[in-house]
């Protein structure tokens, strides 16, 4: 019987701007993903019927409200699978943390049944499934480690960076939801100027002093109306010299960028007197 392992990573938002809300209740958006070596990891087994999930993590859930289940079940219901799926799941990234592990999770999902399934989905049919699962979903299909999302966050460019960073990701335990810190916004108050674009080049040329400066996230704003603490975490953060500290995502997650991976140990080794979920983790 064959069996499907798959690692399924998560991702830092370089930049997030958030440029106006839709009438589909979506915010409009462009943000550059970068995918991270600190990943999942996913076994798949083809089962005579029904989604099966297993993992022993604590803040998983195991039935219809998770990713994996509902990639399962899009596959199942829009093309017409009888077979069933018995997912395990090694979960690594923290949950609801703006790593986006559960979008990744579904990605790594449609992409291990379209072959133990034989489906032989097109590229487009799958990034048609990832719109109708999450804004954050497409961007795991893509085999890239930098990318353009625009609109909710689901088109892609791909973006050739040859340049692998280091950063610190720091996971304070608070539970942000995302429609929650969409909800806190104040568009009014998000950036205007194309900021993208400004950081681009510098990427671009690996200029990572240039880079540190320009980092930034739109959504900061929500995230620290919602949770007040994480503006001190972050301060704190500053002040102990970290560079180019953001959040990724809704937060809760704060990230830096390391000049090289020894800085990035170096950091590790002193917040992880301080954070209890502290990680080193490279461009993958
Ligand atoms: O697409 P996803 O299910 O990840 O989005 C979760 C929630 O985050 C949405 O219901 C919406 O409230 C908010 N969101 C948004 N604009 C985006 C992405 C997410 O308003 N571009």
């Amino acid at each position: 019987m064959t069996t499907v392992l798959l690692r399924s990573p998560a991702k830092l938002n370089l930049s997030l701007e958030v440029l106006n809300k839709r009438d589909d209740g979506y915010h409009n958006i462009r943000t550059v993903f970068e995918r991270i070596s600190l990943a999942d990891e996913m076994t798949f087994r083809p089962v005579r019927e029904g989604i099966t999930i297993r993992c022993d993590h604590p803040q998983v859930p195991l039935g219809p409200t998770n990713l994996i289940y509902k990639a399962a079940l899009y596959l199942q219901r829009v093309y017409g699978v009888k077979d069933g799926v018995s997912v395990h799941l090694r979960k690594n990234i923290p949950v609801a943390a703006g790593l986006a592990g559960g979008s990744s999770n579904a990605a790594t999902t449609l992409i291990a049944l379209n072959q133990l399934w034989k489906l032989r989905l097109s590229q487009e049919q799958l990034f048609q499934a990832a719109a109708a699962l999450g804004s954050d979903v497409a961007f795991f299909l893509c085999d890239t480690p930098f990318a353009l999302g625009e609109g909710r966050g689901e088109r892609l460019t791909p973006l050739s960076i040859p340049h692998r960073f280091w950063h610190i990701v720091i996971v304070p335990r608070i539970a942000m939801p995302t429609p929650k810190v969409y909800g806190a916004l104040n568009l009014k108050l998000t950036k205007k100027g194309d900021n993208a674009n400004i950081l681009l080049p510098y990427l671009l040329k690996s200029n990572i002093e240039e880079v540190r400066l320009r980092l930034f996230n739109d959504l900061e704003q929500g995230i620290v109306r919602v949770c007040p603490r994480l503006a001190a975490i972050k301060i704190r953060l500053q002040t102990l010299g970290i560079q180019g500290v953001s959040f990724s995502g809704s937060g809760p997650s704060l990230f830096g960028l390391m000049l090289s991976r020894h800085e990035a140990y170096e950091w590790h080794d002193i917040l992880k007197r301080r954070y209890r979920q502290v990680f080193v983790v490279q461009t993958r």
